[in-house]
């Protein structure tokens, strides 16, 4: 049984002074009181997608889509790569849209954010969001939050330099609150 006010949120990049990782920790700080906010920080650990596995997931998969079915939204915190999503999240999303027509994912409203290079992430945002539209997901991407250079002015750690980055990330969850 899901808390009625619940994110799960993951970061897109493994690096370890990964800038996206650092806006899940900002959100985790700034998530409004009476929200259950986790972190959930294994994307490294799920296999690539196969769908041999289906008879028998490893148990972190079982533990991802766990996870996600426990969450009313999501809070999602990721790079471009090459003008898309990075492979890690892309398969993430992938594990957790399985078994079709019963899958974790299934209604969830979810936010995309990213700290990326000179596009803000602007192109991976919007393949996403189409992706999650078309899944039935409700997406809630406003106010943007496409953070150019972003890794040099945000810390894994969810500091930054930039007070307009932390005003931002309010905003959004504030947004994305509504939602659930
Ligand atoms: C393989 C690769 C491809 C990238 N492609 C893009 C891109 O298409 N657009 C962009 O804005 N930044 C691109 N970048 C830059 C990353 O988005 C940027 O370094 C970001 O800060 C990485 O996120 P992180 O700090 O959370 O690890 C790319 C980086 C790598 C390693």
């Amino acid at each position: 049984m899901s808390s009625p006010h619940s994110i799960l949120a993951i970061s897109g990049s493994l690096r370890s002074k990964s800038s996206n990782t650092g806006l899940v920790r900002m959100a985790q700080r700034l998530a409004p009181d009476g929200v259950t906010f986790q972190f959930w920080d294994r994307l490294g650990d799920l296999p690539f997608y196969n769908e041999d596995l289906e008879t028998d997931p490893p148990a972190v998969v079982r533990e991802w889509r766990d996870v996600v079915s426990g969450a009313d939204a999501v809070f999602i915190a990721a790079p471009e790569y090459n003008f898309g999503p990075t492979g890690v999240l892309k398969n993430a999303v992938d594990w957790a849209t399985r078994p079709l027509g019963q899958h974790a994912l299934r209604g969830k409203a979810i936010s995309i954010v990213s700290s990326a290079g000179s596009t803000g992430g602007a192109h991976m945002i919007e393949q996403l969001s189409g992706i999650l539209t078309l899944l039935g997901n409700t997406v809630v991407n406003e106010p943007a939050v496409q953070i150019v250079k972003g890794a040099e002015r945000i810390s894994a750690d969810g500091t930054t330099t930039d007070p307009e980055i932390e005003v931002l990330i309010g905003q959004r969850l504030a947004a994305l609150t509504t939602k659930i």
